[in-house]
């Protein structure tokens, strides 16, 4: 089978030691996982009121320990008061997620996103999170089910951030670890409506809030071709029944040569010129489009399911 690897360009983005208040926990017994997906947990010591909730799966040959020593949430899990969950794959093969089977790509139908959505729900009952506030961002892989978990789970959801992934359900599949070529070389094109009624079939009779959502790719991508960022975009401007015309167009943002096309209030992708499968983490602007930053003490309004446009 033929699997991608990004392992040694992500750990080169060494982060700076972390001096935290908490450790990594495993979890336990956190309701339905008929795929054994192992739980992992950072809760700060001090945590908001009712604290957001963010998890980020790993890449292909990743753990959850790489990405909770890789990227920062932890630390700024202490320092504005959300919990962050990071599942690990029990895929032995090359721990890709599950992102193929009917139980993944339907609401509550099992696969490895049931077993991710427990944790979610579990976290919540526990720490008296708001429900209101629960994110998903990862790269490659964890990109992949960050657009399969804001599809199955629009209800559970509040956005995406989606990094170097593919469409929800494009490497749709007989089984629980199907690795799709024709997916990954960009060959399987699809219309934005015929793209949406795989999301929409996902939860038939569902139509309520939906997550908002931010995807990247690079020009240079050969693990998981550009071609996807295009069937993205036609899928997720379909779900929100937007235009494929851009809104809004930025250059150099965050970085020199990605540009930022919007296409309306819920869905955004950037194209990073010149970029390659490890697309640079720039865990800043994940966090501001997630609104973690934001502390709902008082009145006042963080971004969230309740404040957030409806379609
Ligand atoms: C996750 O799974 C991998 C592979 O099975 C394992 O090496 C690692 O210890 C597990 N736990 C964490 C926290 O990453
Ligand atoms: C997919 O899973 C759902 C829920 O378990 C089930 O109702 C449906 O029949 C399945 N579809 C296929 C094609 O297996
Ligand atoms: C990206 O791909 C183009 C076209 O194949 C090539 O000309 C360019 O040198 C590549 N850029 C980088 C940074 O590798």
């Amino acid at each position: 089978m033929f699997v991608s690897t990004l392992v040694a360009s992500l750990l080169a983005v060494a982060a700076s030691a972390q001096e935290l208040s908490s450790q990594l926990t495993q979890i336990k017994d956190f309701g339905p996982n008929p795929r054994n997906v192992e739980g992992y947990i950072y809760v700060p010591k001090v945590l908001q009121a009712k604290p957001p909730i963010l998890v980020s799966p790993h890449w292909c040959h990743g753990t959850a320990q790489q990405v909770f020593d890789y990227r920062s949430w932890a630390s700024a899990g202490d320092q504005y008061g959300f919990i962050t969950i990071y599942p690990n794959s029990s895929n032995v093969a090359d721990s890709c997620w599950d992102v193929s089977s009917n139980g993944s790509l339907t609401h509550n139908g099992g696969g490895d996103a049931l077993g991710i959505v427990s944790m979610v729900r579990w976290a919540l009952k526990k720490y008296g999170g708001d429900k209101d506030r629960v994110f998903v961002t990862g790269t490659s892989s964890g990109a992949m089910m960050t657009n399969v978990l804001v599809g199955s789970y629009p209800d559970v959801f509040a956005a995406g951030s989606a990094w170097a992934g593919v469409a929800f359900g494009c490497f749709a599949g007989d089984g629980f670890d199907v690795w799709s070529d024709a997916c990954a070389t960009g060959k399987i094109v699809k219309t934005g409506k015929e793209w949406a009624a795989l999301v929409k079939n996902a939860y038939p009779g569902y139509h309520s809030f939906r997550p908002k959502l931010q995807v990247f790719h690079g020009t240079n991508d050969t693990v998981l071709y550009p071609q996807n960022l295009q069937e993205e975009i036609k899928q997720w401007t379909s779900v929100f029944g937007y235009k494929q015309t851009r809104v809004e167009t930025t250059q150099n943002t965050p970085l020199q040569g990605w540009t930022r096309y919007r296409y309306g209030p819920k869905f955004e992708a950037y194209s990073a010129a010149g970029v390659d499968h490890s697309i640079p983490n720039q865990d800043d602007l994940v966090l501001e489009y997630f609104d973690l930053k934001c502390n709902a003490k008082g009145n006042k309004q963080c971004y969230s399911r309740k404040s957030g446009s409806r379609t």
